[in-house]
């Protein structure tokens, strides 16, 4: 695949990642739930240092229920502590909020020893681009106070927003630039819109989601595009939602690129259904 990336871009959201954690008790790293390891970024190992964690599993709504499930089990197996959140729809914030408090309750307590009493506890958001952080954000502040847009951080001067009496979060997010060798993950990464559009090549993406489309949700498929049977071989698959969706150029032929478009905005718009694109066990 395809996809330019700019490794200095990458190495200052890094950087300013790595400042922005000394400054909070606990970061609340979020993940897409449709796909809870593409969308995470090992960098976040590296530079946590002995920062307390919780993963929060965002937009829960476009997910398979049951797989997102089976993701909250796996990572609660591995001690990772979860959280699952609807942003969109205010679900899971008071769940993430006492996690905060109860990761960051050993701080809390040593602070108060060493004599500093109602000091808040200040957490902090990261992500790769367009996973929700500013949602997420809004929704712990309460108002739409929080700064959207992924624009770099440290430079701007940062604000730390009240969550409550004991809470504060900075009010911009940290970025974490997707990484990935596997051009799986890149694929993965592109269809959930954490890749911008203008850096992919359309139509090796969307034959990627067509071909897990059809290993695991081939009803969804036959619905969404009246197929009473689906073709076995991907291109073949995409010609024929390509024909069923008048997505032809002159001559007859499948215009592969609107159709492409057609695909992934039904997909993201969840004409599709609730959809993952990862399994524990994959
Ligand atoms: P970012 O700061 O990490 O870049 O992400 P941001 O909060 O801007 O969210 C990116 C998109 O994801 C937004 O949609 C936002 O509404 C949507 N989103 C965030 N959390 C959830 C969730 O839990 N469920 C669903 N379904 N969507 C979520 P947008 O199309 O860019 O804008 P809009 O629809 O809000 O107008």
């Amino acid at each position: 695949m395809t996809i330019q990336w700019f490794p200095g871009h990458m190495a200052k959201a890094t950087r300013e990642v790595q400042e922005l954690i000394k400054r909070v008790d606990v970061v609340v790293e979020l993940a897409d739930a449709r796909i809870p390891q593409a969308s995470r970024n090992p960098v976040l190992d590296d530079i946590l240092s002995d920062r307390p964690r919780v993963l929060a599993l965002v937009k829960t709504d476009m997910a398979d229920e049951t797989v997102t499930k089976a993701w909250q089990h796996y990572f609660e197996q591995n001690d990772e502590p979860v959280v699952l959140m609807n942003a969109k729809h205010n679900q899971g914030t008071g769940k993430l909020v006492q996690e905060v408090k109860r990761l960051a309750q050993p701080k809390m307590e040593s602070l108060q020893k060493k004599g500093i009493q109602n000091r808040s506890i200040r957490a902090m958001i990261v992500g790769v681009p367009n996973v929700g952080k500013s949602t997420v954000i809004n929704r712990l502040v309460g108002k739409n106070q929080a700064k959207t847009g992924n624009k770099p951080a440290v430079t701007q001067g940062n604000h730390w927003l009240k969550v409550s009496n004991q809470m504060d979060v900075l009010d911009t997010p940290g970025i974490l630039w997707p990484k990935f060798e596997d051009p799986e993950v890149g694929y993965k990464l592109a269809i959930t819109g954490a890749i911008k559009d203008e850096r992919l090549v359309f139509e090796d993406v969307v034959l990627y989601l067509i071909q897990q489309l059809h290993k695991w949700y081939p009803e969804a498929l036959k619905e969404r595009y009246n197929l009473s049977e689906l073709p076995s071989e991907g291109v073949e698959l995409f010609e024929a939602i390509g024909r069923k969706r008048g997505c032809l150029i002159a001559g007859g032929d499948v215009d592969f690129d609107q159709a492409a478009e057609v695909i992934l905005r039904d997909f993201r718009s969840q004409k599709l259904g609730p959809i993952s694109l990862e399994k524990p066990k994959d």
